[in-house]
């Protein structure tokens, strides 16, 4: 029988391109829930026009368990992948209060449907930035968490915290995905991020720079202990994050996990600085763009990069996307986007 997946957060940037990844390459039914909090309803739209195919989405707040059930009673879920949160690290300085109501009641709502409605697989979205600032370098899921950095943070350890107690007691096989940066859009050009809040990373921030959207890039720091002086991450394309998704459901179909609560995480292995991410968008589009050497911003790590080895090993993943492809695609995005409003 057909699989059937709820993806949480599925008019979102990872959500939707997961949901288009999940149509070309399974045969799984596929639910949404999302109210549109930092998306745009025409996700749905954009996918039907790339794979023919209408997904249902529940436009209701995961935080009200009583509507959510009857997504539940309306559909047997085999598994979940609960991408639905804020994500906005300035944001949730600024608003604490609100990240944990929506981000840790979302969570506990799916968590207590898995127990109410029998749903045994989990694959949770979680953050490098749990990770905070850390001192060996590549980063892998061994190396001790430190302090966090925000709210937002927070919230992705206080989730997985959460979720190692109650996948062992409610015996749910969950997989916590610890995303590095995800970049990019979708190689049509037709589906990437259309948040309603104005970006404030780097990638989104250079694309609508060189399209005259936003102000010049300001490049945060120039005077880091790395190779040209700006900071260093492990960007990692979005149709990459989402084929791991795939793979960890698949993964959990199949029983092949020794553990019932497990972290994987997902980024290339390799730093990039924030000049080289530039000089990547400036070569690879042929475009203008204006950039400044600005002054450090307040709770960036010099740099941070990951041991990807344990999601080849359990996954036989590997990312396929580099850094001039990450570029391209979001570059073609954010040009079809400039016409689709
Ligand atoms: P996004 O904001 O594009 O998507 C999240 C979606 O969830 C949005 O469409 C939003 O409307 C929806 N949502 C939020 N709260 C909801 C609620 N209470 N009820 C229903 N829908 C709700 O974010 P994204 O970039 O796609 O991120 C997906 C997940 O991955 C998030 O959990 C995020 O924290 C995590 N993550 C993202 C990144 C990144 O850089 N994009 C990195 C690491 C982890
Ligand atoms: C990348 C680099 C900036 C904007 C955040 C979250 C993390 C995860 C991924 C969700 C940094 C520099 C940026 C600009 C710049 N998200 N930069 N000028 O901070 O590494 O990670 O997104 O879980 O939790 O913290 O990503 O894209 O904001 O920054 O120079 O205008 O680009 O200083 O070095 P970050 P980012």
């Amino acid at each position: 029988m057909k699989k059937t997946i709820l993806v949480t957060g599925g008019a979102g940037y990872i959500g939707s391109i997961t949901i288009l990844e999940l149509i070309r390459n399974t045969d799984f039914e596929i639910i949404s829930v999302d109210n549109f909090l930092n998306s745009s309803s025409k996700t749905f739209q954009r996918i039907k026009k790339i794979s023919g195919k209408e997904i249902i989405n529940y436009q209701i707040d995961l935080r009200d368990l009583e509507n959510l059930k009857e997504v539940f009673e309306n559909h047997k879920i085999d598994g979940i992948i609960h991408f639905a949160a804020l994500k906005s690290v300035p944001e949730s300085v600024a608003k604490p209060h609100w990240y944990y109501d929506n981000n840790l009641n979302s969570q506990l709502n799916i968590m207590k449907c898995c127990e109410l409605y029998y749903i045994k697989n989990l694959i949770f979205s979680s953050s490098c930035s749990v990770y905070g600032e850390v001192q060996n370098l590549p980063v892998d899921e061994n190396t001790p968490l430190s302090e966090v950095k925000c709210p937002y943070a927070h919230t992705k350890k206080i989730g997985e915290e959460m979720l190692v107690f109650w996948a062992n007691q409610s015996k749910v096989n969950t997989i916590a995905l610890r995303y590095f940066n995800p970049v990019g859009a979708d190689p049509s050009g037709l589906l990437g991020e259309d948040p309603r809040n104005t970006p404030t990373n780097l990638v989104p921030v250079i694309t609508g720079s060189a399209i005259g959207n936003l102000p010049p890039v300001k490049v945060f720091g120039s005077d880091y202990p790395t190779r040209d002086g700006s900071c260093i991450r492990d960007y990692v394309h979005v149709n990459d994050i989402a084929d791991a998704h795939i793979k960890a459901l698949i993964y959990l179909f199949e029983k092949k996990n020794h553990e019932l609560f497990d972290i994987i995480n997902l980024g290339t292995g390799s730093g990039v600085t924030v000049l080289e991410m530039i000089h990547s968008f400036i070569k690879v589009t042929g475009e203008k763009l204006n950039y400044i050497l600005a002054e450090r911003r307040e709770g960036d790590v010099a740099q941070i990069y990951s041991n990807p080895q344990k999601a080849k090993d359990l996954l036989n993943w590997v990312p396929k996307y580099d850094v001039n492809q990450m570029m391209e695609t979001a570059w073609k995005w954010q040009i079809y986007l400039k016409n689709d409003l």
